[in-house]
């Protein structure tokens, strides 16, 4: 099998791991930097506390602050009018995905041309964007290290999956202060986003030994230390180990990629704007169910995903009630109809872009429309 590993040049990981930016940010010369930031995190003083390092660097700053959870084509758009008004040279993204993921769509567009939607799929750039810094404060989408990026179509009430080498990062910063205000819910369901991104990842179709690594210890990771982090946020220990597993599960799925999960949620996220974590995390638990029933490579990982979570043991239904029951004790509702926002009525327009998601190539069993629907309804009625 042949495999293609993309990694980000530079990470820096720790408490304290912001101020690592100003000797780099010196070397590379910069002037003129966007940071892309949202108004929570504006008014927190993450911005700020980044804005900080940048004015060491000698790097003057402005704040583009209105990015949203599920970034919009228009919030998009709305960035590359700051980016090539004020003649930016650097993105410096402050937040989780949805930060992130503008700053990247702002740039591949800004470098590219053309529109956002013309980089929905696979590979469709044809040259870097503006160099990124990405200070990721969730643990989280991974999309600090991923060659992946999501952008809402509120026309068709879709999400849009571009996966573009391209679009990486140029340094990645993963500190641990800006982790530790995070709110249990957020980080219950950014983790559980991770989650979801090494076991779709492990069972990918593009799987390989290091992304089988990577994925492994990444859930072995965050299934220990994701409670400590959601019950104590200051928990400096839960906040360092959930750094790096986020990142390595980011590592495994943008190299090996996702599945059928992420097809359905982002279908889901899209259509009824709830945060991309809680929809992976209702979700999983039916997927696997689904994989492990139509897969027979599916259902021979399984042992390993079971080992990784140390479950008591290796069938495909303990681990199902496992993920269940681990998300619904971190506060995410325990079925589709608990998490409102959708109703059965839209199952079949669902499954329709779930069905042309990005991400559906990567599952190892291709479902069918039905299958797809049937999915939904079992998560629908928490059958
Ligand atoms: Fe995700």
């Amino acid at each position: 099998m042949l495999s293609r590993i993309n990694s980000v040049k530079t990470s820096f990981f720790g408490k304290g791991a912001v101020s690592l930016l100003i000797p780099e940010l010196k070397k590379m010369g910069i002037r003129r930097v966007l940071i892309v930031t949202d108004p929570f995190l504006y008014k927190s003083g993450a911005a700020e506390y980044v804005g900080k390092a940048l004015a060491e660097a000698g790097a003057a700053y402005a704040v583009y602050h209105h990015v949203q959870p599920n970034p919009t084509v228009e919030i998009v758009n709305d960035c590359i009018t700051a980016v090539k008004t004020l003649q930016i040279d650097l993105l410096v993204a402050v937040g989780g995905g949805s930060a992130i993921d503008t700053a990247k769509a702002a740039s591949i567009v800004a470098a590219n041309g053309g529109r956002v939607e013309d980089y929905e799929g696979v590979g469709k750039s044809s040259k870097p964007g503006i160099p990124i810094v990405a200070v990721n404060t969730t643990a989280g989408t991974g999309s600090e290290c991923t060659s992946f990026y999501i952008v809402t179509d509120p026309v068709r009430h879709s999400k849009m999956a571009m996966v573009d080498p391209n679009c990486m990062v140029t340094i990645a910063v993963n500190d641990i202060e800006l982790m530790m205000s995070m709110p249990p819910k957020l980080t219950a369901s950014t983790g559980l986003d991770a989650l979801t991104h090494a076991i779709e990842a492990l069972l990918a179709r593009g799987a390989n030994p290091m992304t089988d690594r990577d994925a492994l210890w990444a859930m072995e990771t965050v299934w220990r230390y994701l409670p400590r982090a959601v019950r104590d946020g200051r928990d400096e220990e839960a906040r360092t180990q959930m750094a790096y597993a986020e990142y390595a599960a980011g590592m495994a799925f943008s190299n090996a990629g996702l599945g059928m999960v992420h097809a359905m949620a982002h279908a889901l996220g899209g259509h009824s704007n709830l945060p991309h974590g809680v929809c992976n995390a209702v979700l999983l638990p039916y997927v696997t169910e689904f994989n492990a029933e139509h897969s027979t490579e599916a259902r021979e990982r399984i042992p390993e995903i079971s080992k990784a979570l140390s479950l008591p043991d290796e069938r495909p239904y303990t681990l199902v009630r496992a993920l269940r029951t681990t998300a619904m004790e971190l506060g995410i509702p325990r079925t589709l109809k608990d998490m409102g926002g959708v109703s059965p009525e839209d199952f079949g327009s669902l499954a329709d872009l779930a069905l042309k998601d990005a991400c559906m190539a990567d599952n190892l069993y291709t479902p069918t429309r039905e299958e797809v629907i049937k999915v939904y309804e079992n998560a629908w009625s928490g059958i």
